[in-house]
């Protein structure tokens, strides 16, 4: 998640600047840079890394008097985070900065090159620089370029741009991605992804709406509306708490993060679903040549997603699959050949275990891959290819978008393979490619469930333990689900496959044992529910999870009817996230820092 900021006033611009992507920190970020105008001419600096590293290059810039600037954090998507794909992105004599993914930017770009640009990044963001000034050629005025500009985009975006011509301006648009104009008494207008860059410098704010564009100037802020209507400017008070501001209004970071995996999935998507296949642009073919087996090997809730991988590539992309706790492997004397692929996940890329299991996998010569959230991170750069998850920082210890983020990435990779291996149908593949483009609806938080969960909690506080228990890819998400709850409330739970229970679990069945059920109505529905009904005879609690009525439970969660299991895999991974949640709340406990944890384990 990039951060976006923006100035127009006569104080020195450049520290505003900073210290308005300073407090945007918390999205993560791993290049930066700003961009003034002032007297129709420009300064840029840019930088990889951390803000200190640009403030190093900008040290001997400073403005006295009016200007307009804007800047930017980026978190990589497409292309490396290296300096020339970090923002801003200049045309001839205009500069943008950009947040989300712009889809169609290939074509663009492609008619841009034959009109004779020249790109500097692998950026999608450039082409909205370079075709603001393709525009600029015929319109009328910078404001129609821009308007014009952003009719030809598709894909999300939060945008600031600035062209030496319109020297006290700043455009601006917003269309999926956040972006907040601000104001002050001292006749300031500032920008910002988020209002956490606004605090202390702007009294009043307004929320811009998807489809709201416009441009700010000294004097005079216009904006108009997808139907190019001039939109009435309701500005609202500012908050002053920072660190809520970073939260967007929720309780935590861990419950945004859940609220947010719609639209982290559809970043994690874009770009990469073909009508009948899927594309990388990260992976090239020939990393799967001559590979027989695939060895996935993580550490907590990504091997979780690792777990259900190995069901997906076994049962589509029909290839032997092999799991491996990094923790395990790295000392067990593992038999490695080389026609294994051997395949990390992590959401940090800097797990101990993990990336020693890869330096390992390395020293023994295999070809390998990450799955990883952060570009840059050791993994990544160790690995001989990598998928971004596209995730944006995660700030809740216990993990939620980055593991929704890492199974759609290994269900598309699962799918990629079945393409290039011939093990699937082209319909099918086409079929599963449809039920991925409904992932960012399927994980939307539906409101009146989360309030069902957080009344229901309050009954499973006090049981001597939980078992989550599911068949198939219901058994890893079981054991996320547990692994959830054990995190955060502290509380015994165990995961467990919902046909092993008469194999010793089922003696604990009393009414103080919880059993959450993971009841999918299209994937060994019937297998999961007589195992269920051997606990209710038991007289163990039972809470299902189906979109099925159960009349053997003591709570029924109902969810949506889908047609497919993994739709309803991700709609019951956001059932137990909330449930989990909600239990720790009403324990009092810090659900983005519990006790004991780390965020990132980076020692053994
Ligand atoms: C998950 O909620 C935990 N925070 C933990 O299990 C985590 O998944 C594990 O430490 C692996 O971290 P990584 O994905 O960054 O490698």
């Amino acid at each position: 998640m990039c951060g976006i900021v923006g100035y127009i006033g006569n104080k020195p611009v450049k520290q505003i600047l900073i210290d308005g992507l300073r407090e945007l920190e918390y999205r993560g970020y791993d290049s930066a840079g700003i961009a003034v105008l002032q007297n129709h001419q420009f300064s840029l600096f840019k930088a990889v890394g951390k803000l200190v590293n640009l403030e190093e290059k900008a040290k001997n810039f400073e403005t006295t008097g009016f200007s307009v600037g804007i800047g930017h954090t980026r978190w990589a998507t497409h292309g490396k985070p290296t300096e020339l794909n970090a923002h801003p992105h200049l045309g001839s004599n205009s500069y943008v900065v950009h947040n989300g993914i712009i889809e169609n930017y290939q074509e663009l770009k492609n008619m841009l090159v034959l009109e004779g640009v020249k790109f500097l990044s692998q950026t999608d963001t450039e082409v909205i620089v370079h075709l603001f000034e393709y525009q600029l050629k015929s319109a009328s005025t910078p404001f129609e370029a821009f308007r014009q500009t952003l009719e030809k985009l598709e894909g999300a975006y939060a945008i600031l741009l600035v062209n030496a011509a319109a020297n006290d301006t700043i455009f601006f648009a917003k269309h999926g991605s956040p972006m907040i104009l601000g104001r002050n008494h001292e006749g300031e207008t500032l920008f910002g992804s988020s209002d956490a860059a606004l605090i202390g410098k702007c009294h009043e704010v307004i929320y811009l709406e998807d489809g709201h564009y416009g441009y700010a100037t000294a004097q005079t802020v216009a904006m108009y509306d997808e139907k190019n209507r001039l939109v009435d400017l309701h500005f609202v008070p500012l908050s002053e708490n920072k660190l809520s501001a970073q939260k967007e209004g929720y309780r935590f970071f861990m419950e945004k993060e859940i609220y947010e995996q719609s639209r982290v999935l559809a970043d994690t998507l874009m770009g990469r679903l073909r009508d009948e296949s899927i594309y990388f642009e990260e992976l090239d073919s020939a990393l799967f040549v001559g590979i027989n087996e695939i060895k996935l090997c993580a550490c907590g809730t990504s091997y979780h997603a690792a777990m259900v991988a190995s069901y997906l590539l076994e049962r589509h992309s029909k290839i032997r699959v092999s799991l491996e706790i990094a923790s395990e492997f790295r000392y067990r004397e593992p038999f490695l050949t080389q026609d294994t692929l051997f395949v990390v996940i992590s959401q940090s890329g800097e797990t101990a275990d993990t990336l020693e299991s890869l330096k390992m996998a390395k020293k023994a010569g295999l070809k390998t891959l990450v799955i990883c959230n952060v570009d840059n991170s050791s993994m990544v750069r160790l690995s001989d290819a990598s998928i971004l998850t596209r995730a944006g920082i995660e700030k809740g210890v216990a993990s939620t978008k980055a593991f929704a983020t890492q199974v759609c990435v290994l269900w598309m990779l699962t799918l990629y393979l079945a393409g290039e291996r011939k093990t699937l149908e082209t319909t099918e593949i086409k079929r599963q490619i449809q039920l991925l483009r409904t992932l960012p609806a399927m994980v939307t938080v539906d409101e009146a469930l989360h309030e069902q969960l957080r009344r229901l909690s309050k009954r499973y506080l006090h049981g001597h333990g939980f078992f989550f228990i599911g068949r198939d890819v219901f058994f890893p998400l079981a054991l996320e689900g547990a692994l959830k709850l054990k995190e955060i409330s502290y509380l015994h739970a165990e995961g467990y496959p919902s046909g092993e229970m008469k194999h010793g679990p089922i003696a604990l069945a009393d009414p103080g044992l919880y059993t959450i059920a993971l009841l999918p109505q299209h994937k060994l529905y019937d297998k999961t529910k007589s195992n269920v009904e051997e606990l209710s005879a038991r007289d163990s609690t039972i809470c299902s999870i189906s979109p099925l009525d159960f009349d053997k439970s003591d709570d029924h969660i109902r969810t949506q009817k889908s047609e497919d299991y993994m739709l309803e895999f991700f709609e019951m991974m956001v059932v137990l996230q909330l449930f989990s949640m909600e239990i720790a709340v009403r324990l009092g406990n810090d659900v983005d820092m519990p006790r004991n944890l780390a965020k990132s384990v980076t020692v053994e």
